[in-house]
C-alpha cells in the first residue's frame, strides 16, 4: 500500500515527503512540474536514502492520473497540487479553477472510483478572509478575497458534499498558516520562478545579493510597530502535521478542517531582525505603500489540531530563519544550483 503525493516536487510536498519516507510509508508523487523540478524529489531521495515512485503526470490528464491508481495500490492521498499564486489568479482566474478545481474533481472521481478514500487536503488561511478578531479558529465563517483563495474555498466545500454523499470519505483540510523554512540539511527549500512574492523569500534573496532591497508594504497598521502580522510556521513542522492528519483520516472518517500554524504572531520588521541575525547580513529596507489585499493581523488558534491531531508546532523564529538562509546561502540558484554534499549524516 502507498501514499499518493500529488503536488510532492514542490515546497511543502518535498518536505512532506521525507517525513513519510521517515515513518515508513512507501511513496508514490505526482507532479506535472509546472512549478517545481524533479531534482527535489533526488534530493529527498538522498536526504533519506530511500526511493520514491515518481511519475510526471497533471492531475488535469484523467488518464495519467489512472495510471497512477492502476499500476500502484493506493491507500489514501495527500493533495498539495495545486497554482498558489495570489496576485496571479487575480489576472488568469480561469487557469486558477480550471487547474486547482477541475484538477482536485478528477482526482476525486478517480479516487471513488479505485475506493480510496483517505484524503490530506492542502486548504489555507486565506480562507479566513478578513475577520474582526485573532486567533482564527475553525469555526469562524469562511470567505475569501481572491481567486486563488476562492479555489481553495470551493474545494474545501466540493469535499464536504462528498463526504455527505458517501460517509466512506475521510478527509482533512489543513488550513496553513504562513510555511517558511526549509529543512535543516539545507538541500531541499523553497524555489519560487522569479522575483518572490512572499517575505521570506523575498528577504532571502536579499541578504544574498540577488535582490537590492526589500519593500515592506505598510507601517501604518494598528500593530505593535505598524507592520503587518503574521503566523510563521516551519515547514518541517507543517509537513509533520500531514502525518499526524494522515494517521486520523486512516483511523476514522468524516470531514474536518484544522489550522496548521503555531499560534504566534511576529511582524515584519521582527522578521527582518531575525533573519539578520540568522545570516550576518545587513537587510536594507524602504517602507512602501499597503498591498491590495493584505489584512493587518492573522494568527492561529492551533487547538484544534493540538487536541485532535496530536500535532504542535515546535520551531521558532530563529530556526525558521536558519534554515531559511542555510538552503538559500548552499542554492543561490535553487534547484539549479548543483549540490556538492550529497548526503546528509
Ligand atoms: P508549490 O508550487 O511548491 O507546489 C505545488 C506543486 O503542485 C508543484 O510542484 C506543481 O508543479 C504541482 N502542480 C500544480 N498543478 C498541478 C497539476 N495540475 N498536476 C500536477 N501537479 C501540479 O507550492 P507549495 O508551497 O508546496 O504549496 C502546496 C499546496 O499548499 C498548494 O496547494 C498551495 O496552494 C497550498 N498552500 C501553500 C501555502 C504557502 O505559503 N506555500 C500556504 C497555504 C496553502
Ligand atoms: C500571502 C497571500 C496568501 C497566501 C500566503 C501563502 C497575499 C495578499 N496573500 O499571504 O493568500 O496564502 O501568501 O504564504 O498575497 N511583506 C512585505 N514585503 C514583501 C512581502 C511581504 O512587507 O515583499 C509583508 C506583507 O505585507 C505581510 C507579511 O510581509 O504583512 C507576509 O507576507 P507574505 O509572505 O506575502 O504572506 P501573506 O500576505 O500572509
Amino acid at each position: 500500500m502507498s501514499i499518493l503525493v500529488t503536488g510532492g516536487a514542490g515546497y511543502i510536498g518535498s518536505h512532506t515527503c521525507i517525513e513519510l519516507l521517515e515513518s515508513d510509508y512507501d511513496l508514490v508523487v505526482l507532479d506535472n512540474l509546472s512549478n517545481s523540478s524533479v531534482e527535489s524529489i533526488r534530493r529527498v531521495e538522498n536526504i533519506t536514502g530511500k526511493s520514491i515512485k515518481f511519475y510526471k503526470a497533471d492531475l488535469l490528464n484523467r488518464n495519467e492520473v489512472e495510471q497512477v491508481f492502476i499500476e500502484n495500490t493506493i491507500e489514501a492521498v495527500i493533495h498539495f497540487a495545486g497554482l498558489k499564486a495570489v496576485g496571479e489568479s487575480v489576472h488568469k482566474p480561469l487557469q486558477y479553477y480550471q487547474n486547482n478545481i477541475s484538477g482536485t474533481i478528477i482526482l476525486c472521481e478517480t479516487m471513488e472510483k479505485y475506493g480510496v478514500y483517505n484524503m490530506v487536503f492542502s486548504s489555507s488561511a486565506t480562507v479566513y478572509g478578513l475577520q474582526q478578531q485573532v486567533p482564527l479558529s475553525e469555526e469562524l465563517p469562511i470567505k475569501a478575497t481572491n481567486p486563488y483563495g476562492r479555489t481553495k474555498l470551493m474545494i474545501e466545500e466540493i469535499l464536504r458534499d462528498l463526504y455527505n454523499s458517501n460517509n466512506s470519505w475521510s478527509i482533512a483540510l489543513l488550513r496553513y498558516f504562513n510555511p517558511v523554512g526549509a529543512h535543516p540539511s539545507g538541500l531541499i527549500g523553497e524555489d519560487p520562478n522569479g522575483i518572490p512574492n512572499n517575505l521570506i523569500p523575498f528577504i532571502s534573496q536579499v541578504a544574498v545579493g540577488k535582490l537590492s532591497c526589500l519593500n515592506i508594504f505598510g507601517n501604518d497598521y494598528d500593530t505593535k510597530d505598524g507592520t503587518g502580522i503574521r503566523d510563521y510556521i516551519h515547514v518541517v513542522d507543517l509537513a509533520y502535521g500531514h502525518i499526524k492528519a494522515l494517521e486520523k483520516v486512516l483511523s476514522s472518517s468524516g470531514v474536518d478542517a484544522y489550522n496548521l500554524g503555531t499560534g504566534k504572531g511576529y511582524s515584519v520588521l521582527e522578521m527582518i531582525r531575525s533573519f539578520e541575525k540568522a545570516s550576518g547580513r545587513n537587510i536594507p529596507y524602504e517602507i512602501v505603500g499597503r498591498r491590495t489585499g493584505d489584512i493587518a493581523i492573522s494568527y492561529a488558534d492551533p487547538s484544534k489540531a493540538i487536541a485532535e491531531l496530536k500535532w504542535i508546532a515546535k520551531k521558532g523564529i530563529k530556526e525558521m530563519c536558519e534554515d531559511s538562509w542555510r538552503w538559500q546561502l548552499h542554492n543561490p540558484n535553487g534547484y539549479k544550483t548543483e549540490t556538492k554534499v550529497l548526503r546528509v549524516t
